[in-house]
């Protein structure tokens, strides 16, 4: 089945940006499917991590990337059956994550995954390379981003909630780490596309920053139908 025609938002940016929660929330109003191509390559890591296989040998972690057992299924992740929702979002897996992220391999090995996710009625993805690789052809493009430090209070609030522990300072030091390693990377490095908006979230409320989101869309849709 040709899936071109079917509609896709794409929402990149930093880590801890509030891109996903945004993106969940659109995907909810619009009533489209969503992807979290973040948690792809987090499965990844954890799934390295529990084999203890070897972070720098990247045929092996593409292999382990392509096998991935994974489903997603009523807002929870399964990994070889088990939940693994909440055992993805540590710092620990974050990192490991934004590292085996640099190989080309792995990006490979899971780009056809990311685009079995564009089924009808629409798809709503946040990542890095969503609308610059996986989906070029998206309808709208956004870079969302915000200050490190709003980030790293954000990413701590997200944490706490989790009940998981968490320190501002290092989180904020793993953000900046993070954002360099992900925007110098030579394959589909983090950077606004000159073809997405840009939603500066430093100063917005959730509801301001989905609103926004959902009025380019609208503005888009309205014109094609024109
Ligand atoms: O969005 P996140 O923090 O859950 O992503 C974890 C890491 O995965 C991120 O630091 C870099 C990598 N990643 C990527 O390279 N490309 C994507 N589309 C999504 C995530």
């Amino acid at each position: 089945m040709n899936t071109n025609n079917i509609p896709v938002i794409t929402i990149d940016g930093p880590s801890a940006s509030g891109k996903g929660t945004i993106a969940q929330l659109v995907a909810h109003q619009l009533g489209f499917h969503y992807l979290d191509s973040g948690a792809l390559y987090r499965l990844v890591a954890l799934k390295t991590m529990q084999l203890k296989a070897d972070m720098q040998n990247s045929g092996q972690l593409a292999e382990i990337a392509r096998n991935l057992n994974v489903i997603f299924k009523d807002e929870q992740i399964y990994l070889d059956d088990k939940i693994v929702t909440d055992d993805i979002r540590t710092e620990q897996c974050g990192i490991a994550a934004s590292q085996l992220a640099a190989y080309p391999q792995v990006r490979a090995a899971l780009t056809e995954r990311q685009r079995a996710f564009r089924q009808l009625p629409g798809l709503v993805t946040d990542g890095r390379d969503m609308g610059s690789v996986i989906f070029p052809d998206a309808d709208l493009k956004i870079y969302l981003t915000a200050s490190a430090e709003v980030r790293a209070q954000r990413r701590h609030k997200q944490l706490i909630e989790k009940g998981m522990s968490a320190n501002i300072t290092d989180l904020l030091q793993d953000i900046q780490k993070r954002d360099e390693r992900d925007s110098n990377r030579s394959i589909a490095p983090l950077q606004q596309e000159a073809d997405a908006k840009l939603l500066e979230t430093t100063s917005l409320t959730i509801t301001q920053a989905q609103d926004a989101v959902l009025s380019w869309y609208n503005d888009i849709f309205a014109k094609t139908r024109v």
